[in-house]
């Protein structure tokens, strides 16, 4: 007897439950939906009255394609329609990852937003967008990170929104989920960087074993070339701290303070301190890249060859040391010799 009953009712559900799909072909389906937990009635969610628009859209997530929604929603003993009557049966991400695996998983650096969960980028339901995301391209990423492009300068990747060229999405097995390992990031693109640093004699450091990031911005800065603190662009400029901002965060500024010293660099004629003498001026005093090549340099010291000044004209520079020794052979002046033992006259 009581079976009869549920097999009648079960015929009767699935006759409503597919009537509105009989009514119009392209109507989306919906299962059949328990009002409330209490209520015992059945209704699909997608009529005519309720979330029509669902199901409609360019893009249609597959559970709701098929009407599915109670494998994300479940119902309370509140009446539907009403605060409180509809939950989620999980919480993000685990909600997705029902059905999906974890697309950070086995990531190194994993996406925080995809440790937090799913929906801050994708639409649970449908979309215009393929993939379901809430916004395209790098636009999605500004989303959240809306003050990367913030500086008055703006890289060129960045201006064009194309965070994908250098970081992962889902999450990445480098540090801040860059596509490469540290540097390599930069020099796909600025292959003249590269070139420099492979005929270079001497090397800087923090250039090749640090980051191109230890002084560059990767995304926006206030100074010229995106760079993390200021640095003259100029060939003269007047001796202050903070025209040289960026060298002095790493070396130490007393290289260019005294005029004589014993001590603070190996650029002196005795205690005659030649860094001072050519940059700690009032004006015209020479920037750091009137002699070195930050990049890497064809000559020891980091000491470059030719100097780009005036014009177009590079004033060629020759260096030869000899032990406590040195002479400068320049465009600039007549050949100088610098000793650290005694002072030599020139
Ligand atoms: C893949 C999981 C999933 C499926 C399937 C799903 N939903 Fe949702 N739905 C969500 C999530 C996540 C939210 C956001 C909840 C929040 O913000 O707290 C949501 C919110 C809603 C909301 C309230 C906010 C809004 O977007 O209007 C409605 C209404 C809704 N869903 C209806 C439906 C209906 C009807 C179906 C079936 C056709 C459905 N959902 C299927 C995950 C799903
Ligand atoms: C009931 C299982 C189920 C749940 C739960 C589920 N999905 Fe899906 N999802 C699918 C299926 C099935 C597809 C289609 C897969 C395909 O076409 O390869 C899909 C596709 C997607 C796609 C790719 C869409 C495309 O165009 O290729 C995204 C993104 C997605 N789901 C995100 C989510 C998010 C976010 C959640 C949680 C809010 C979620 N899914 C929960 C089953 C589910
Ligand atoms: C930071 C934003 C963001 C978050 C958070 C995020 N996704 Fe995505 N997801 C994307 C973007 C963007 C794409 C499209 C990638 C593409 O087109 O190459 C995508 C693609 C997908 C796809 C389709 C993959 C394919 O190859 O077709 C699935 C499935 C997916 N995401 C699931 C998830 C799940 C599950 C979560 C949560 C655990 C999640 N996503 C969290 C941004 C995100
Ligand atoms: C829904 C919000 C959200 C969206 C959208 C989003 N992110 Fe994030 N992202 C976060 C959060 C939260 C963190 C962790 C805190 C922080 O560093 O700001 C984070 C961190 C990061 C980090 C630093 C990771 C690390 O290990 O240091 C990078 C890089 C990043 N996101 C890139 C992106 C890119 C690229 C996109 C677009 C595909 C994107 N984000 C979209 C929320 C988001
Ligand atoms: C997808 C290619 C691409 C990648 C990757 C790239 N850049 Fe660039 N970069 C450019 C373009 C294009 C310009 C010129 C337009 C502009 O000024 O932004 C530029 C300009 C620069 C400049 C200024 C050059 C000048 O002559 O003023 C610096 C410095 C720079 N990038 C550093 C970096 C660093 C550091 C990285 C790695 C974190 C990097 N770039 C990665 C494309 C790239
Ligand atoms: C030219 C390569 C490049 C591009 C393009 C790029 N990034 Fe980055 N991004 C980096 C590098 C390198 C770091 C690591 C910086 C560090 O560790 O100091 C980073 C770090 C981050 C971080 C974490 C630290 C921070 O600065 O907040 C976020 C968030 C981030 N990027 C978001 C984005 C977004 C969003 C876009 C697109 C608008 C984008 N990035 C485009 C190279 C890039
Ligand atoms: C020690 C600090 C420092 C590091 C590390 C550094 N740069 Fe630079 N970079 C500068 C300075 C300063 C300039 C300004 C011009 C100059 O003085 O040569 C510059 C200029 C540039 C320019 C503009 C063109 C040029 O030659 O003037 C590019 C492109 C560039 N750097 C890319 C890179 C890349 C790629 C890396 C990583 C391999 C890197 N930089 C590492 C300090 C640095
Ligand atoms: C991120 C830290 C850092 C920054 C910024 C930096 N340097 Fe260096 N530099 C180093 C390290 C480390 C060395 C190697 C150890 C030493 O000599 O102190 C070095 C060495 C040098 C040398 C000596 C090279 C040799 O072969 O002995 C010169 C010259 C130099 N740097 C110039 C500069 C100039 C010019 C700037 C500013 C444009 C600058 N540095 C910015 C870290 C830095
Ligand atoms: C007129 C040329 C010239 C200028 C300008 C110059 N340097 Fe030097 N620098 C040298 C020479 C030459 C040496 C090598 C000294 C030696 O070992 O005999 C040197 C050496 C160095 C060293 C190695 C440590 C030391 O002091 O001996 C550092 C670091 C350095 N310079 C940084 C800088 C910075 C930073 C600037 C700009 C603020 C700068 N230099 C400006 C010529 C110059």
């Amino acid at each position: 007897m009581r079976s009869n009953l549920t097999v009648f009712f079960i015929i009767l559900l699935s006759v409503f439950s597919v009537l509105p799909q009989l009514a119009c072909a392209d109507e989306p389906t919906g299962k059949s939906f328990v009002l409330w937990a209490g209520s015992g009635s059945a209704e699909t969610c997608l009529t005519a009255e309720c979330h029509a628009t669902l199901g409609r859209a360019k893009y249609v997530h597959a559970p709701v394609a098929e009407g599915d929604c109670l494998v994300c929603h479940g119902t309370t003993d509140q009446p539907h329609p009403g605060a409180g009557s509809i939950v989620l049966v999980e919480e993000e991400p685990g909600l997705c990852l029902q059905c999906h695996e974890n697309p950070a998983a086995g990531m190194a650096y994993p996406h925080s937003a995809v440790v937090e969960g799913c929906t801050g980028c994708h639409n649970p339901h449908q979309g215009g967008l393929p993939k379901l995301v809430v916004q395209s391209g790098g636009q999605l990423c500004l989303v959240c990170h809306e003050d990367v492009d913030d500086g008055k300068y703006v890289h060129g990747p960045v201006r064009a929104i194309n965070c994908k060229m250098c970081h992962g999405i889902h999450g990445g097995d480098n540090l801040a989920m860059l596509n490469q390992h540290g540097n390599g990031n930069c020099l796909g693109c600025h292959s003249g960087i590269q070139d420099i640093m492979d005929n270079a004699v001497s090397q800087h450091e923090p250039v090749v074993n640090g980051f191109c990031w230890d002084c560059h911005t990767p995304h926006a800065s206030e100074y010229k070339p995106f760079l993390q603190e200021y640095y003259p662009e100029e060939f003269y400029t007047s001796y202050q701290k903070e025209n040289f901002g960026l060298c002095f965060s790493c070396h130490d500024e007393s290289a260019f303070t005294y005029e004589l010293t014993s001590e603070a660099t190996a650029f002196r004629n005795h205690n005659d301190n030649l860094h001072y003498l050519h940059v700690n001026r009032q004006s015209k005093g020479r920037v750091c890249k009137a002699c070195h090549g930050v990049h890497g340099a064809p000559q020891d010291k980091l000491l470059l060859a030719k100097v780009k000044s005036f014009g177009r004209w590079a004033i060629p520079l020759t260096w030869v040391s000899d032990g406590g020794r040195a002479t400068c052979y320049v465009g600039c002046h007549q050949p100088k010799t610098y000793s650290r033992n005694s002072s030599v006259p020139n």
